[in-house]
This record gives C-alpha cells, structure tokens and sequence, in this order.
C-alpha cells in the first residue's frame, strides 16, 4: 500500500487543505500553526502526520490533543516530552521515527537534508536512531508505528532515494532483530523536483514511484521481511507546477555595465523578495512569460527585479518581448514553496491567491490590507503620549 501525505510546508492554505482531503492524500504539517491550519478546515485528524526537529512542548501536547495519525518523533528531548506527556493515557499515540539516512543528495546545499551532518532525526549510523526506537518502545503511551526519512528537496534523479530506501530497510531488518519490533509503515518523504526552466527533466512520478517501489521490493525480500505501507510526502511535486505568479512591469531602465553586452535592462515589477524569495535563498531560476503578449517574440534580455530596498533581483537575463510598464508577467511554478515564504519586508502587502478550475477564479487567500499590516503592534503607553500630532 503507498500514501501519499501532502507536504503541507509547500503550499497550505484551508482550500488547499480541502483539495488535499478531495484527493485522498494524508497531510503532512511541520508546526502548530500548520496543524492549526489543517483542522480548522476539517482535515480529517487521523490523517495527518506532526513533523519538526525541535517541536515544542506546546506543539506536542496540542498534537496530542488534536489526536492525529502520526507524530513524527526526531529527537531524545522529544522522547522524554511524550514520556511525560502520555503518562497514563489508555490510548497510545502512533509515532514515527525520522531518521537520518546518511545520503548526500544532489541539490542545492539549503535544501538538502538526508546527510549525515544534519539537525533532523535519529543517525542510524551510530546506532541512535535504534536507541530511540528501544525507549520508545518502552513508553506505555506510545506505538512505535514505523520510520522515516526525508533526503533532500528538487532531486532531478533518484539515485538517493534509492540509496535511502536501502538504509531504511536495512534499519527495518535491524529493529526487527535487535528489538522484536516490525515497522507497519516506511516513509520515505518528499523531494521530486520539478521544471522550473525548459531544460529540467525531473522522473514523471510514475518512474519515480516505480523505481523506488522495485527497489522497496528488492530490498524487502533480501531482508525477509513482510511489506510495509508506503508513505511519500510530496510537496514541490504536487503544487509547484499549479501555481503562477503575476507581476505588473512597471519602471524599466538599461543600465551600462563592465561585461558583454555592456549594458542590462532593469524591468522592476510590483512584488520581489517578499513574495519569492527564492532565488536569493536558493539562486532559484524561473521561466518567464509575458502573459499579454503571448504572440510577440521574447527576443530582449531582461533582469526582472522586485520592488524592495534592496538588490532583490528576481530572473537575470531572461527572454521576453519588447515591455512596457502595465504588462504583465506571467512566472511559471511559483506553487511551491512561494505564497508560504512570503513576508512583509519594506511592509508590502502580501498578494492574494487565486484558484482557477474549469475556468473558474476564486479567491483563495486576500491581499493584505494596509490594516493588517498593523494589526499585531502595540504602542506603549509611555510613547503613546509623546507624538506630536498636527
Ligand atoms: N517531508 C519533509 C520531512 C520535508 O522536510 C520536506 C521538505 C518535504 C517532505 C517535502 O519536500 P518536497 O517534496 O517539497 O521537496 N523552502 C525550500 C524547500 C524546503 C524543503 C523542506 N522540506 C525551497 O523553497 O526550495
């Protein structure tokens, strides 16, 4: 059996939630604001699954409380929280391990997280991760349900996957031997890349389910062991490519400069580092279009740059046709990973989302209103005197 839990850190919205329970997906939430976010829009509890590698007592006694699938258990501090926590609860909670699998996937360093030199989960290398399973499995209030990993986010292959998949199955005989236990679930977590430009080929998530599905096998039955369910929580691979963001071009300015062609055109537009800050976290690259000009050629190079007080350059020297201020900009693959980073930075107003279906637009998420921006300050009352007021 193969679940798939949406990664909820990419895009999570309460309409999103809905289409994530339409489409019989399980949710996965790396917080309480994100769990927060899932039960108010209903999601059915036993169905989500609690992540983080620092979570806070808070957060775990509220999972708890809200009685979802699975907490996702990363650390020894955690361990003795649930200890406590679950001290003489009749009901167990179902957990899962995570677990480092030592892979060292190819990616951008920032989002690359299955190594061994990392903050998330129990190493299996040096035995932690088995320690942790042991003293889970001596807490009364706690099920040990299963492992999990997690190598990194936008792989383009499969290769640490797989590699990961072998580390964890062999993790599974190992619990098996030394501590009687059998894992019921192995989730491997999210990571398939997408097409942000025209030259990146990501495996369809057929290949990708295939390959490591033959590999899950292989192993299995290497090991002996019975079939576990499946879990994935695909983030980027699901929402990325939906999703598209509109700038309006406004001020352009050509600029001379040192190198070939010695000079760049400037086309600034009315959002930047605040609604996608990717490409500076990331050196992210992005297709793209000019969606009120679709039948002009995209022969001029262009910098787009973002709005804010700083160098916020959005998408070096792409190709687009001739702009003028009040075009729109049409970013492709902005799903993921785009509308949750946004902040307030130079105190813009965050941009609504819209969903389109069947050639229906509504909207999902409001603009920020200028009220908003204000709503959580406070003045004290010793300053509040002070201003002079004209
Ligand atoms: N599961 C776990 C435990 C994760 O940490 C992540 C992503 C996922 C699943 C989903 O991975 P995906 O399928 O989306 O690759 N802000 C970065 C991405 C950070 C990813 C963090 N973890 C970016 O904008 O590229």
């Amino acid at each position: 059996k193969n679940v798939i839990c949406f990664a909820g850190k990419s895009f999570l919205t309460m309409a999103m939630c809905k289409i994530v329970e339409e489409e019989g997906y399980n949710l996965d939430v790396a917080s309480m604001g994100e769990l927060f976010v899932g039960l108010k829009a209903g999601f059915p509890r036993k169905r989500i699954n609690l992540h983080g590698n620092n979570k806070s007592r808070e957060e775990l006694q509220f999972a708890l409380k809200s009685k979802i699938g699975h907490i996702v258990v990363d650390n020894f501090l955690e361990i003795e929280m649930l200890r406590e926590l679950t001290l003489g609860h009749k009901k167990q909670t179902s957990v899962l391990v995570r677990c480092s699998p030592g892979v060292d996937p190819h990616t951008h360093k920032a989002i690359s997280t299955g190594q061994a030199d990392t903050k998330f989960g129990f190493n299996i290398k040096d035995g932690s991760a088995l320690e942790g399973i042991r003293q889970i499995s001596e807490i009364p209030g706690l099920h040990f349900d299963g492992i999990h990993c997690h190598v990194g986010s936008q792989l383009l292959d499969n290769d640490s996957h797989l590699t990961a998949i072998d580390a964890m199955i062999d993790l599974m005989a190992s619990v098996k031997k030394n501590i009687g236990l059998d894992c019921a679930v192995v989730n491997i977590g999210g990571g398939l890349g997408v097409r942000y430009l025209e030259e990146h080929n990501p495996p369809s998530a057929e290949e990708f389910a295939e390959s490591l599905v033959g590999q899950l096998i292989t192993r299995l039955d290497k090991h002996v062991l019975g079939r576990p369910v499946l879990q994935q929580e695909p983030g980027r691979s699901i929402v990325a490519e939906a999703g598209t963001t509109l700038y309006t071009v406004g001020s352009i300015k050509t600029v001379p400069i040192k190198e070939a062609p010695k000079k760049r055109t400037y086309v600034s537009v009315d959002g930047g580092l605040s609604d996608n800050p990717r490409p500076q976290l990331y050196e992210a690259e992005y297709s793209v279009l000019a969606a009120n000009r679709m039948n002009d050629a995209a022969e001029k190079v262009v910098t787009v740059a973002g709005k804010h007080c700083e160098t916020d350059t959005l998408f070096r020297d792409v190709k687009v046709p001739d702009l003028a201020p009040g075009d729109i900009l049409a970013v492709q693959t902005t799903g993921a990973y785009n509308h949750v980073m946004a902040s307030n930075y130079n105190k813009l107003q965050r941009p609504a989302v819209v969903l389109v279906n069947n050639g229906r637009a509504e909207v999902i998420v409001e603009r920020e209103t200028l009220a908003e921006i204000i709503k959580r300050e406070r003045i004290p009352a010793r300053l509040a005197g002070k201003s002079k007021r004209k």
